[in-house]
């Protein structure tokens, strides 16, 4: 096999393994796109300043993200499904953050359940929560989130209603997979995953099927989703659930300092610029060149994250030098899931710390918590 140095690798090992219907949701964007493209391409143009003859060693990563001591500021974003891309993905992806030290999210429609998480990967992961129509349920995941001891509640605020997916439309995207014969002879081409997915009673969607009333299969996501999610939401929405959760909360989705603002009024901790890694509005602004607007209208009144797009170090680096304090890593552990498992997700930290310590060294620092702009040519980066 081939030795695998970043990210890329990982995701083309991902490719062969992972059946194409769960491949093709993560590594896909709404529509055309063009946004999920224009989120990873919108750091290429960002230059570096190089530094030289300047202290090097020791160097440290180390930082907080809401408070909360980490390895490195990077989080692993809330993904739907993730227990497909392949068996107990949730537990797997948990464990490996929690050896690395950084949080790992786990998404309202993981596989894996939040209990599930809790006994078998530790407790004080952070908790990613979408709004359903029915408030006693969402309630109820608060309280279970609370019960599971996670350190975060991270509010999606930009998926009432789901963007349109063309692969996922022509895969039928569903889980567990219907037997179709096109979904047979392609998981015949995956043996390793089939095996591991036989072995595991974790199938379904694991915080839903079982706590919802009537709901004992969600065959199509799509179907589901525009069913139970909440088109109503709104900020006196976001109120209750801070004053239910009482615990640290992060809203997820702002990319327009209008929403930077009423996030800021609406007492959150954090805020996450993001576009949802382009599978919701395409044609909307890549995050990277969001960010520091929104910086520009709150910096200094809330933390600030951004995800979406980040595929390196360097991209960690550009997103830390324009102002976001924490960053989030999606399709970049979902590849290192798909290809080796928790090993694989460990890999893709591995590289994104190594990738973030030598970039800080050849910019001139040993301490991530002195990167700003100027570690950034002039003229190169997107302003306010
Ligand atoms: C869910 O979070 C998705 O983007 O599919």
């Amino acid at each position: 096999m081939t030795v695998i140095t970043c990210i890329e690798d990982l995701r083309r090992l991902a490719q062969r393994r992972v059946p194409r219907m769960f491949y093709d949701y993560a590594d896909s964007g709404a529509w055309t796109e063009s946004t999920y493209r224009a989120n990873e391409q919108d750091f290429q143009p960002i230059r570096l300043r190089q530094r030289v003859a300047v202290p090097m060693e020791p160097r440290s990563t180390r930082t907080t993200m809401v408070g909360q001591p980490m390895a490195m500021p990077v989080a692993l974003a809330p993904t739907g499904l993730t227990g497909m891309q392949h068996a107990d993905g949730e537990i797997l992806a948990a464990r490996a953050a929690r050896a690395f030290g950084v949080p790992f999210t786990l998404s309202t429609m993981s596989i894996c359940s939040i209990e599930d998480v809790a006994e078998h990967a530790g407790r004080g992961f952070w908790f990613q929560l979408y709004v359903m129509r029915d408030r006693d349920f969402v309630a109820r995941l608060i309280d279970r989130a609370k019960a599971a001891g996670c350190g975060a509640l991270v509010l999606t605020l930009d998926l009432q209603i789901l963007g349109q997916r063309h692969k996922d439309l022509k895969n039928g995207l569903s889980a567990p997979p219907k037997p179709t014969l096109a979904n047979l002879i392609n998981l015949a081409t995956k043996p390793r995953w089939c095996w591991n997915m036989l072995r595991t009673p974790r199938r379904q969607f694991g915080n839903i099927v079982g706590h919802v009333k009537g709901v004992d299969d969600m065959s199509s996501l799509s179907a589901w989703t525009q069913q139970q999610f909440d088109p109503t939401l709104n900020w006196r929405d976001v109120e209750w659930i801070k004053n239910r959760w009482g615990g640290k909360l992060i809203l997820k989705g702002i990319m327009d300092p209008i929403d930077a603002r009423l996030a800021v009024q609406s007492g959150a901790d954090a805020i996450v610029v993001s576009n949802h890694g382009g599978r919701q509005l395409d044609g909307a602004e890549s995050a990277i060149r969001a960010l520091p607007r929104i910086v520009d209208a709150v910096g200094g009144q809330i933390e600030i994250h951004m995800d979406s797009g980040i595929r390196s170090g360097q991209d960690v680096l550009k997103a830390r030098a324009l102002g976001a304090r924490g960053t989030y890593i999606g399709r970049a552990f979902l590849y290192g899931l798909g290809a080796l498992g928790e090993a694989g997700v460990t890999k893709a930290l591995q590289i994104i710390h190594r990738e973030l310590e030598l970039t800080m060294a050849f910019t001139g620092h040993t301490d991530i918590e002195t990167v700003d702009r100027s570690v950034l040519v002039e003229g190169t980066y997107p302003t306010a």
